[in-house]
């Protein structure tokens, strides 16, 4: 069934849909975007994507096509308009068209494109099984901070870990693990501590991190942000990623090394639990 997309300033069929050849996004990867998941046909944790919207927009200078209050606007009508009930909105601003010149041009109107996907989020049975994960080199740029459209390194990863025969690829970099393909990697120690990377330029600042470390503190667990190797993990009672599309992703086996007893932990299910209890308490 064809989705009804958004772009810049007009709702569409998307075979409709039309971008320039000269989209910096397309040229430069000059591009950030932000993904939101909607349960009920409603948006998660949104305020948080679009205040992370404006940091990344702000780190590469570029201005906003408009306020955030409208970009709400123009998710809540895509939902209406594709009678979204579970999946995400998508949502990508880039720095605009002009002619090709690695310099920011000076008047270019930046354009903001989104759209619609389903998705079975709750009920997605990789959360059930959980997922095989192996672990390959970090070769993304320095600023992972940013969320930029520039994904061919952690498409290629992601690609790489489907031909080994895996669910997904942890990316490791000096030794450590800096995160998932496009979503943030943790792990609970033998004596139950919840560890993830700290916060900085190595990784995206997950808003279903944030949440999630939220829910762990109120449930009493212990959390320790910090880096951890592929050796520890391997070690690790449980592991579990967290994004928007998959809120908390239990992962079972790391690059061949099967975790406890090789199904979803107590601890990873209670926080797939309890976030999800939060996000349908607060989506709006
Ligand atoms: N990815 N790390 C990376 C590299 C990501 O691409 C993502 C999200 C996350 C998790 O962030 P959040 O909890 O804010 O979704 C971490 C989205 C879902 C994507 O690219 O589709």
């Amino acid at each position: 069934m064809s989705r009804i997309v958004y772009v810049n300033g007009d709702y569409v069929p998307e075979e409709e849909a039309r971008v320039s050849v000269f989209d910096r996004g397309f040229l430069f990867a000059d591009g950030v975007y932000e993904v939101s998941s909607v349960l009920d046909g409603k948006l998660v944790d949104n305020a948080g994507h679009l205040a992370r919207l404006e940091r990344s927009l702000r780190e590469l200078k570029m201005a906003a096509p408009c306020a955030n209050d409208q970009i709400t606007a123009i998710q809540k009508e895509l939902i209406a308009r594709n009678d979204l009930s579970e999946g995400v909105v998508y949502l990508q601003i880039t720095r605009g068209a002009a002619d090709r010149d690695f310099n920011f041009p000076k008047d270019a109107t930046p354009s903001l494109v989104m759209f619609t996907q389903e998705k079975t989020i709750l009920n997605n049975p990789s959360a059930t099984k959980g997922l095989t994960v192996v672990t390959l080199p970090d070769i993304r740029w320095h600023r992972r901070d940013i969320k930029t459209v520039q994904l061919l390194a952690s498409s290629l990863a992601k690609q790489t870990a489907k031909d080994q025969g895996a669910d997904d690829a942890w990316l490791v970099e000096d030794g450590f693990v800096t995160e998932g393909t496009s979503n943030n990697a943790f792990i609970v120690t033998d004596d139950g501590k919840i560890v993830t990377r700290q916060l900085s330029n190595d990784i995206l600042h997950g808003i279903t991190r944030r949440a999630v470390l939220k829910c762990a503190e109120a449930a009493g667990l212990t959390l320790i942000e910090r880096p951890f190797t592929p050796d520890e993990a391997y070690e690790a009672r449980e592991a579990f990623s967290t994004s928007a599309s998959a809120f908390v992703m239990p992962v079972v086996k790391i690059d061949g090394r099967i975790l406890g007893n090789g199904v979803p932990g107590p601890v990873t299910q209670k926080l797939r639990e309890l976030y999800i209890a939060e996000a349908k308490a607060t989506a709006v």
